[in-house]
């Protein structure tokens, strides 16, 4: 038996219909996974990952500790050198996951006088690492630059000559897919010196033509203190990393628990990253997806449905529906009809807010996209 309290809790979620289950996941058209560019299907990443292995003898299954001990391999600066030549930055450091980089980053790097401002839909993993760490934080509306610049200056007066300012956003997010005005928002960064830090999950291998994200597309690299790339998202294997100047780098290596008392990820994942980098040199899905993403706002505009959607140019496409119910009955139905979208609800998004979430990938035809919005627009009608 668990504590009554944890009971009320499960009870409360059970009744509000948003329980959640781990599902196995359904033989259905895909718009539901992250896996943008169909890498996780890859024979080509597949095989390359165990020829490189191979021929570097490296054959060893887990990593053998954390990376301060004896999990540290001579793979994760191979693959963090790679990063820094295809982002462009000085430093790069190797996390577990793009949950764990974040929480890393956060808990330790802004302290006790500092202040972070991050946009009110910032990702669970920043507000946890915010949660852990001793700076204080106040979110600002959502890609609202103007209301990011009037709670700075409500807050001005008690900065300390200690105080660092760190803003936090994402470059897409993660549930609208949509993009923050980012060079504006650098430039007042740069301007009031506040250190701003992307989250780039999301952007990594759909925006710039080798998939390098926005903040180097939009050449804004130098006005960044730090970015987070995943390579869960489009590179489809495992792990992250955060960017940043070498002090960063030398600053998280001592004091981010979250990642020195875990066991570092195996050498297998680290040439599963570089074989996907390699297959971003080499492959069209990058194309291919944008073409897709393109087709698939005609349709929404065709259908009539483009008011119902966030704005956005990346494979995150959203509607929000405002009622869990709806959701639900629109979701079975296009399940029963062979579609995967992904339903959105509390506590996700706040109550009120539910949405549905259609990735777009490479491999969706465009009869598959047609097909699915023709069968969503009825319920808007
Ligand atoms: C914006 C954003 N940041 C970070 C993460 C965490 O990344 P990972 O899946 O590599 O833990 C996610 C994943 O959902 C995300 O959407």
């Amino acid at each position: 038996m668990i504590p009554k309290k944890l009971q009320d809790q499960l009870d409360a979620r059970n009744a509000e219909i948003t329980f959640r289950a781990l599902d196995m996941p359904q033989l259905l058209v895909d718009f539901a996974s992250n896996d943008y560019l169909g890498f996780s299907m890859s024979n080509e990443i597949f095989d390359r990952t165990h020829y490189y292995l191979e021929n570097e003898f490296i054959f060893q299954n887990g990593s053998k500790g954390s990376w301060l001990l004896s999990g540290n391999h001579q793979l994760y600066a191979e693959v963090e050198e790679l990063i820094c030549e295809t982002y462009h930055c000085n430093a790069a450091l190797i996390f577990n996951s793009g949950y764990n980089a974040n929480l890393g980053f956060f808990s330790c790097v802004p302290q006790h006088d500092d202040i972070i401002f991050y946009d009110e839909l910032i990702h669970a993993s920043i507000r946890d690492g915010i949660a852990m760490g001793e700076a204080k934080a106040f979110a600002f509306k959502h890609n609202d630059l103007e209301d990011l610049k009037r709670i700075c200056q409500n807050e001005q007066p008690h900065f300390t000559e200690n105080t660092e300012v760190y803003i936090a956003t994402e470059s897409v997010f993660s549930i609208d897919g949509d993009t923050p005005d980012l060079v504006a928002i650098a430039d007042f960064c740069e301007l009031n010196k506040f250190r701003l830090i992307v989250d780039e999950a999301h952007a990594i291998g759909v925006f710039g033509k080798e998939g390098e994200g926005l903040v180097r597309s939009l050449g804004i690299d130098k006005s960044v203190f730090a970015r987070l790339i995943s390579f869960g998202k489009a590179l489809s294997s495992h792990g992250a990393a955060i960017l940043g100047d070498q002090g960063l780098i030398d600053y998280l290596i001592q004091f981010s628990s979250p990642s020195s008392y875990t066991t570092a990820i195996a050498p297998h994942s680290l040439m599963t990253i570089k074989a996907s980098y390699k297959e971003l040199e080499l492959t069209h899905a990058i194309k291919k997806l944008n073409q897709n993403i393109r087709f698939f706002k005609e349709k929404l505009k065709e259908n009539q449905l483009e008011k119902y959607f966030t704005e956005s140019n990346s494979a995150i496409q959203c509607c929000t529906i405002s009622d869990s119910e709806k959701v639900k009955k629109i979701v079975r139905h296009l399940n029963e009809k062979g579609f995967d979208p992904e339903p959105i609800f509390s506590p996700t998004v706040p109550k009120g807010q539910e949405r549905i979430r259609f990735c777009i990938h490479a491999y969706n035809s465009e009869d598959e996209i047609s097909k699915v919005l023709s069968l969503l627009a009825p319920f808007f009608s």
